[in-house]
């Protein structure tokens, strides 16, 4: 445990992470292209002094009826700048992807938001996995792993670049094999100076991206020790590149479904199964896995050749750190029983790809508690399984229990969030 209050981001998924959220949230299924929800749900985050709100990105146009309706048609910052407007500590993260973005005009729109929102903004780096993105941009397939991490270092380091020119004034220079790009954006620095940096994508090539550059990362750890691995590994990254082990935050996603007791959290799970069942889990995981689950009977014992190491990884174009996790976690319980099925695999794992709590605010605690201060999380990207009453109910009855236990702060002490999370400040040009 390095830091006294656990960090607590709210992943706003659509209506929530259950596939069957628009079924249960009751809001209508057009909400989410309506200012107002993001809004409301920024004011209950900030009701709950929640460190920041959290936006991820698929830069694709969807084409599967499964994820429809209720997908998040508005783009991110888009969003971030409504949510800046209705609130007044919250931090704003968006996820925009490397592969498919131009790092000066991403550079500027971050500054931008920060700027308007007296330095709350983060920018989320990922590489993108979603195949269909590229058609999008005119290419027939994502550019591999190797390229995309390249392309990553070089963006990163660029919109760094301007970011910290912005605030001393000085004109960059940057050259390399994806941009050429020379000047000065048209802003000075903002009150956190710039922009935080998240990551997020677990390969090797993204825990090295995280711990060179980033301020958090947002992890999919199913494990105690997984976690507790992922953590000290990217730590010790940013420690070999001289900065801080604290300027870097490890934040595991963590799905909540949460009852004021634990027959109501059951029940709460048990109505969203019924009307979900188990095709789109199936799918969802076999994605992840990256093999069809739907040619294996879900009552056998759970495959063990799914487990096996791919090919090649660099091919793999789903994300490496979502399947390494899932490869280990399964493969455990498989160790302790190997009765354990295809079925007992997508109940539990099958939830969007990250670990799931389904308990009362007690146990949603004591897991937060255990994990921050055991050394495996910084704090979480919580998941609820549907808005608004899975945030609600965090806030009310999870969010007390964790000040009780002095992890959780009572009131916002800072404005900025780059002092929340305790960052070390903006430096000017950088001396490289
Ligand atoms: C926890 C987590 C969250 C992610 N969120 C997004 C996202 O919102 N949008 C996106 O395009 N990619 C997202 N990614 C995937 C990244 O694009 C990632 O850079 C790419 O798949 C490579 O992942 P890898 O390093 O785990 O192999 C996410 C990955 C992880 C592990």
């Amino acid at each position: 445990m390095s830091r006294d209050h656990v960090i607590l981001n709210i992943n706003v998924l659509d209506l929530g992470i259950s596939p069957v959220a628009w079924q249960l949230s009751g809001l209508p299924k057009t909400a989410t292209t309506t200012g107002d929800y993001f809004a409301e749900i920024g004011r209950i985050a900030e009701r709950g002094t929640l460190d920041a709100f959290f936006l991820a990105d698929n830069p694709a146009i969807r084409e599967d009826p499964l994820v429809r309706p209720g997908g998040r048609a508005l783009e991110p910052t888009t969003i971030l700048a409504t949510v800046a407007a209705a609130t007044s500590h919250l931090g704003l993260i968006g996820t925009l992807s490397t592969t498919f973005n131009d790092p000066v005009e991403l550079a500027e729109r971050f500054l931008s938001l920060d700027h308007l929102s007296g330095g709350r903004a983060a920018w989320n780096a990922v590489t993108t996995y979603n195949p269909a993105a590229g058609g999008n941009f005119g290419l027939t397939a994502n550019p591999d792993r190797a390229t995309r991490y390249r392309r990553a270092d070089s963006f990163v380091d660029l919109v760094l670049a301007l970011w910290r020119a912005a605030i001393d004034g000085h004109d960059i220079a940057h050259r390399d094999e994806f941009f050429d790009a020379r000047g000065l954006l048209p802003l000075d620095g903002s009150p956190q100076g710039h922009p935080l940096i998240v990551q997020a994508g677990g390969s090797p090539q993204g825990r090295d991206l995280a711990g060179r550059t980033a301020n958090a990362v947002f992890t999919a750890e199913w494990t105690l020790p997984a976690g507790l691995e992922h953590y000290e590994q990217v730590k010790q990254v940013a420690a070999r590149h001289g900065r801080p082990r604290s300027d870097v935050a490890i934040l595991p996603g963590l799905i909540t479904v949460i009852g004021s007791t634990e027959a109501e959290a059951a029940e709460r799970y048990r109505t969203a199964r019924e009307l979900q069942g188990l095709d789109q889990e199936l799918a969802i995981l076999g994605t992840q896995l990256a093999r069809d689950l739907h040619t294996y009977p879900v009552d056998a014992p759970f495959p063990q050749e799914v487990l096996a190491d791919l090919d090649d990884p660099n091919a793999f174009t789903a994300s490496l750190g979502f399947r390494e996790s899932l490869v280990r976690a399964i493969g455990d319980r498989l160790a302790d029983n190997p009765g354990y099925t295809l079925r007992d695999a997508v109940l539990e794992f099958g939830a969007g790809g990250h670990r799931r709590i389904i308990g009362t605010p007690e146990q949603v605690a004591d897991t937060i508690e255990q994990w921050f201060r055991a050394g495996a999380a910084d704090g979480f990207n919580l998941m609820p399984d549907a808005f608004p009453s899975g945030l609600e109910i965090f806030v009310d009855e999870v969010v007390p229990i964790l000040r009780r236990r002095g992890l959780f702060r009572h009131e916002y002490a800072e404005v900025t969030l780059r002092e929340r999370f305790g960052i070390s400040a903006a430096r000017a040009r950088d001396a490289a």
